[in-house]
């Protein structure tokens, strides 16, 4: 068989990402301009600042990784990119990158869906094995995703307010940590003790989550610390808020395995780097006889590694576009009921 090389393009945040993949598993090459020190002096991604920002990179990534990579257009098979779900400006620009070189070089345009990029990411670790559970968890989703073959998604539960990566980064702030709050929580969380009296987010016979409650408590407990004059213990945090909700995904992930009796699970998305929720997930996992995987820590954040991995499959399934595809704020994934 030909092997089919992907040049993927990921803007839908604060990163400017290209790649090249080989045949939906293989990283030929990737070039990542992140933006977190811009948005840092701000507390969060700032939407404008970041569609300027990535105006400014786009084709300087694009000159880097043909330079890195050796290659050239004609050895190039399929343009990728994210069209959505995320920031609109952002995911404009790479759009209109991907849309200018497919004009100008005939090839096929294949949008990708930014969680079925995170979900993918696990297949240029190892070859996604069938039927599968993904628990997404990023800044923007938390999803259990039952996949029955490439390319098709079931979505089974999901968050009913904040997705998980929302309130760490929420909970870092109100603990004075910087953006993104996520990794810092996941360091400070090993030094502390579960010792704040948080409530177990939506710990109920359903699939979906909800974190807005968790995050009010953690915000009125340092408040009322406050008030009676006392510091809040920051790890001490972190461990609480942590152990809570790692405690709430691995018992609902468990129980999707067994339900929908898959033997394999992914993790995808930000909050995936997450050291914890790894390692109770692989206990669990090794406890009850799953296949566990997940991406190394560069694939989990944003990255057109995953889209260039995703995009192949989607090809395959027959999914193109043509000039007039446009980017979207909020989109469904789920192509099956
Ligand atoms: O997938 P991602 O890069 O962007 C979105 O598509 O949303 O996820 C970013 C999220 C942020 O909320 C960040 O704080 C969180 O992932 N994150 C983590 C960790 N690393 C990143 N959350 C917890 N523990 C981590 N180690
Ligand atoms: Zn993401």
């Amino acid at each position: 068989m030909q092997d089919i090389y992907v040049l993927a393009i990921e803007s839908s945040c604060d990163e400017t990402s290209m790649s090249i993949i080989k045949n939906g598993t293989e990283e030929v090459c990737t070039v990542t301009n992140t933006q977190i020190d811009i948005h840092k002096e701000y507390g969060g991604v700032v939407p404008e600042v970041a569609s300027r920002t990535h105006i400014e990179n786009i084709t300087i990534v694009l000159d880097e990784l043909l330079f890195r990579s050796n290659f050239t257009m004609d050895m190039i098979d399929l343009i990728a990119v994210t069209y959505g779900p995320g920031l609109i400006g952002s995911l404009l620009i790479g759009l209109q990158c991907a849309k200018t070189i497919s004009l100008v070089t005939g090839k096929p345009l294949i949008p990708v869906h930014h969680i079925a990029g995170h979900i993918y990411a696990n297949n240029l670790e190892k070859r996604l094995e069938f039927p599968l559970i993904a628990l997404v968890v990023s800044g923007g989703h938390t999803d259990l995703v039952y996949m029955k073959e490439d390319y098709s998604f079931k979505r089974i539960g999901s968050t009913l307010d904040d997705a998980v990566g929302e309130a760490y980064d929420k909970v870092a702030k109100v603990c004075g940590l910087e953006y993104p709050g996520g990794p810092l929580v996941d360091k400070l969380a090993k030094e502390g003790n579960d010792t704040y009296d948080l409530p177990l987010p939506l710990n109920d016979d359903t699939y979906n989550f909800s974190f807005s409650g968790i995050k009010s408590a953690v915000v009125n407990t340092i408040h009322n610390e406050h008030q009676r004059g006392n510091e809040i213990r920051v790890p001490d945090m972190c461990t609480s808020f942590q152990n809570r909700v790692v405690t709430v995904l691995v018992k609902k992930t468990m129980r999707a395995l067994k339900e929908y009796n898959a033997k394999n699970l992914i993790l995808a998305g930000g909050v995936a780097a997450n050291s914890y929720l790894r390692q109770e997930l692989t206990k669990a996992c090794l406890e009850n006889g799953i296949n566990f995987s997940y991406p190394r820590i560069s694939y989990c954040t944003d990255n057109a590694a995953m889209i260039g991995a995703a995009a192949y499959y989607a090809y395959k399934k027959g999914i193109i576009a043509d000039q007039t595809l446009n980017a979207v704020a909020v989109e469904p994934l789920y192509n099956e009921k």
